[in-house]
């Protein structure tokens, strides 16, 4: 199919991550850990848009509720003639919400490391709306990175939803907020999805839900190490846990090795402990006043802070100062 005019799609060839090389690594390492970005092959992706339907992960519910409640405020930020850059487009569900309501928007420009998701997306969003241009980046956002010059005749905002900057160490956060700030003008802006802290029986649940997809989400990188690597570890020999680190402010998920084991990698012998705990996942929950600090830190101020009426997820409205 022709690629229509309004849209472009630039791949700025991120490195991709060496599985193997990397699963190696981190498994001969104590205490052993793998990248939460593993979780994400097919089946992992599929197993966290079930998590997004979970009644006890209220994240993406929270959030999709704080853009609809605020749709209004949220598109008098854009000035006519503006662009929408959204860091980590994945599937932009809740984009859309933004996109069918903000008519100043005239250019969105989804950036995303996952090219096939990437393209498949822009490609069903140049369908839906013809009128808007859309510059598809593939690209590695947290390293640094030029967006090509974009003709705009009104400002940028910049968008970065999921709470995925949880997923970052706070000193990757604080280097992240850094470089979006280094790319906005004075007309400009970044909106950022941040879980809050709270009950942590609330947090807890949210990560060991009633029907176990987190639990198969967290497994599948068992499944993913097996046809990687063509071996035939069992996923019943681990099991799933999570739970919140109060002194970190973070929900920790791991694999609890449940027998003794072994498994050679491309002839590299690991050995499991029963009781060993293989760390999969660190989720960062923030005070509203500690996320503002990081951003002043890196000359963002908070113009405005969208929450959700139990407060459990905040929208961060950040201008560069
Ligand atoms: C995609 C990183 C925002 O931390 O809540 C969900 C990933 N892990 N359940 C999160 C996740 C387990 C999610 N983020």
């Amino acid at each position: 199919m022709e690629v229509p005019e309004k849209l472009r799609i630039v791949d700025m060839k991120p490195k991709i991550a060496h599985f193997r090389e990397e699963i190696i690594q981190g498994l001969s390492r104590t205490p052993k850990q793998i990248s939460p970005k593993f979780f994400y092959d097919r089946t992992g992706s599929e197993l966290f848009d079930r998590i997004t339907t979970l009644e006890e992960y209220y994240p993406t519910r929270k959030e999709r509720m704080i853009i609809r409640d605020n749709i209004g405020e949220i598109c008098s930020l854009f000035q006519k003639g503006s662009a929408l850059v959204e860091y980590g487009s994945g599937g932009s569900v809740k984009t859309m919400e933004i996109l069918d309501h903000c008519h100043g928007i005239s250019t969105y420009v989804p950036l995303d490391i996952s090219a096939s998701q990437l393209e498949e997306t822009a490609k069903k969003l140049s369908g839906k709306y013809p009128h808007l241009n859309i510059l598809a980046l593939c690209v590695d956002y947290t390293t640094r990175f030029e967006i090509p010059f974009l003709q705009l005749t009104g400002n940028i905002i910049a968008l970065f939803l999921g709470s995925t900057i949880g997923n970052f160490e706070p000193e990757d956060a604080s280097a992240f907020l850094w470089n979006v700030m280094d790319m906005l003008g004075p007309d400009d802006g970044v909106i950022i999805g941040v879980d809050l802290k709270k009950d942590p029986s609330i947090l807890e649940a949210a990560y060991n839900d009633s029907q176990g997809v987190t639990a198969m989400f967290n497994l599948n990188l068992i499944n993913r190490i097996n046809s990687e690597f063509g071996t035939s570890l069992q996923t019943s020999g681990f099991s799933h846990v999570a739970f919140y680190n109060r002194k970190m402010g973070r929900i920790e998920m791991h694999l609890e090795v449940l027998q003794d084991m072994e498994v050679v990698l491309d002839g590299k012998t690991i050995k499991f402990n029963r009781g060993e705990l293989i760390h999969t996942e660190n989720s960062y929950k923030y005070d509203p006043e500690e996320f503002e600090e990081i951003a002043n830190r890196n000359h963002l101020s908070l113009e405005k802070l969208w929450k959700d009426p139990d407060g459990y997820f905040g929208l961060f409205f950040l201008r560069r100062i």
